[in-house]
């Protein structure tokens, strides 16, 4: 699962902290809007209710009381004003009489206000028109200029009546909701301002010189450069950018001494597997010796079986491993007594079956080693008297049966037996063995091993005088 950005774990935080912030200052706002709204209204309340007292209380000192009504209906036409009237106390009822039909009939909240003697505010705000009452006692007073007293018959403090005022909030309110809504828009683009600015600079200062960090090392890493510091403008990007050139410059120089040791090894390995060879070929040559063998004879059947592999179009690895192997076809030899294997002239059957033996003792002798050299090279040496029809020895395998190895290392020893001179035999003319060679095609060799030797004979031809047979050393 891809895992999220810097910018995106930031920005996520940024905006959740801003959104919890925002809301918190919202809240806090609203309610003290809410309150400074109420206390606004309130006061307006109050502000009419001192009009209409100051209002009542001139009309009774200019003894017009009874144009009172027109005073009342005009105060009733301002705006917000959704009700209005006054209702008289027991004491000036007492004095004046009842008055008005509304100046009657006090309810729960204004019955409240006669006895606390203190305003009353009653908010309705989520209605659908929202109102405020206001009930606001008159109280008689003999302080100021209305000396209430004058005119009443009453003991100061006492309330005469209370202006019971309603008022129409709607606008009060739309207003206070208009600038919240406006504050939560001011809120958000300011949010949204914030996140974007915080997104241009994580990617200006953390993504495009993390990126530019990442692809200066791989190059530093591939060309053994050190990474440039010049183009990080923060210093901690300097800093790693330090530290991954330190860190590279210890690889680097492990790197080389890994290098160094493998060269070394490399070549310990392949001195390890010439010298391997060259005993392998040396132990060939000493069987060579002492059987009395043709001069080279090892060299040649080994340089044969190489170009009878390579032609075949074997894998470099096995043409590599029979080149090895062949020298010690006739390994066996050694364990052979001298008397059979130096006896001049012809074996007798019994000799003959020993001499046979040669291919099983040098088996017995390789193929207990767990190295493919060796083994290969017991194989061989078991092998490579057989013949293609099966009527060679020591199992009388035929075809395929015998290993590709032992077919190979059957056509290169006979050739070189036929065309090199022996003690008891003067070499074959080529064209002799070739048709010789060509006659046991399907019978003593591989009639595939054949084809591939008659399309090179020029080549085994200057093997064989690369490496002569000189009866004399
Ligand atoms: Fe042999
Ligand atoms: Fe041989």
């Amino acid at each position: 699962m891809k895992k999220p950005s810097i910018e995106t774990i930031t920005v996520k935080y940024l905006v959740n902290f801003l959104l919890v912030l925002a809301v918190i200052l919202l809240i806090v706002t609203a309610f003290n809007f809410r309150a400074l709204s109420k206390s606004s209204t309130e006061n307006q309340a109050m502000a009419y209710a001192e009009l209409v007292r100051a209002g009542l209380t001139a009309h009774m000192k200019a003894g017009v009381m009874d144009k009172r009504d027109y005073y009342m209906d005009e105060i009733k036409q301002l705006r917000q004003i959704k009700k209005l009237r006054v209702i008289r106390s027991d004491e000036v009822i007492k004095q004046f009489g009842a008055g008005r039909d509304d100046e009657q009939g006090a309810d729960a909240f204004t019955k409240q206000v006669f006895e606390s003697r203190q305003p009353l505010f009653d908010s309705q705000e989520w209605r659908f028109q929202p109102v405020i009452r206001a009930i606001i006692p008159y109280i008689a007073s003999s302080k100021g200029s209305l000396n209430c007293l004058g005119c009443h018959k009453v003991a100061e403090g006492v309330v005469l009546g209370v202006v019971d005022i309603e008022l129409d909030v709607t606008e009060d309110r739309n207003h206070s909701l208009y600038v919240l809504v406006g504050m939560i828009m001011l809120s958000l683009l300011f949010m949204v301002l914030i996140a974007l600015n915080t997104m241009r600079t994580i990617h200006t200062h953390v993504r495009v010189p993390l990126e530019t960090l990442i692809d200066h090392t791989r190059e530093a890493y591939q060309k053994h450069i050190p990474v440039s510091l010049d183009q990080f403008k923060t210093e901690e990007f300097v800093n790693v950018a330090n530290e991954i050139n330190l860190f590279n410059a210890d690889i680097i120089a492990h790197q080389d001494l890994l290098k160094d040791k493998n060269r070394e090894l490399a070549a310990l390995n392949s001195e390890i597997e010439h010298t391997l060879r060259e005993t392998v070929y040396t132990m060939g040559v000493i069987e060579e010796q002492r059987s009395k063998e043709t001069h080279n004879h090892t060299k040649r059947v080994t340089l044969y079986s190489q170009l009878l592999a390579e032609k075949m179009g074997l894998p470099k690895d096995d043409v590599d491993l029979v080149t090895a192997a062949s020298p010690l076809h006739d390994i066996g030899k050694l364990g052979i007594p001298d008397e059979v294997l130096l006896k001049p002239g012809r074996f007798t059957d019994e000799e003959h079956q020993v001499m046979q033996n040669h291919t099983r003792i040098g088996f017995t002798m390789l193929n207990h080693s767990s190295r493919d050299l060796l083994k290969m090279a017991g194989l061989i040496a078991l092998q490579h008297h057989e013949k293609w029809d099966g009527s060679g020895y020591p199992q009388g395998l035929e075809g395929e049966e015998i290993h590709i190895f032992g077919r190979i290392v059957a056509l290169a020893d006979v050739f070189d037996a036929l065309y090199s001179e022996r003690i008891y035999k003067e070499a074959w003319h080529i064209d002799k063995v070739v048709s010789w060679i060509n006659e046991q095609r399907g019978m003593h060799f591989d009639p595939a091993l054949v084809d591939i030797f008659l399309e090179n004979i020029d080549a085994f031809v200057a093997i064989n005088d690369s490496y002569p047979s000189d009866l004399s050393t």
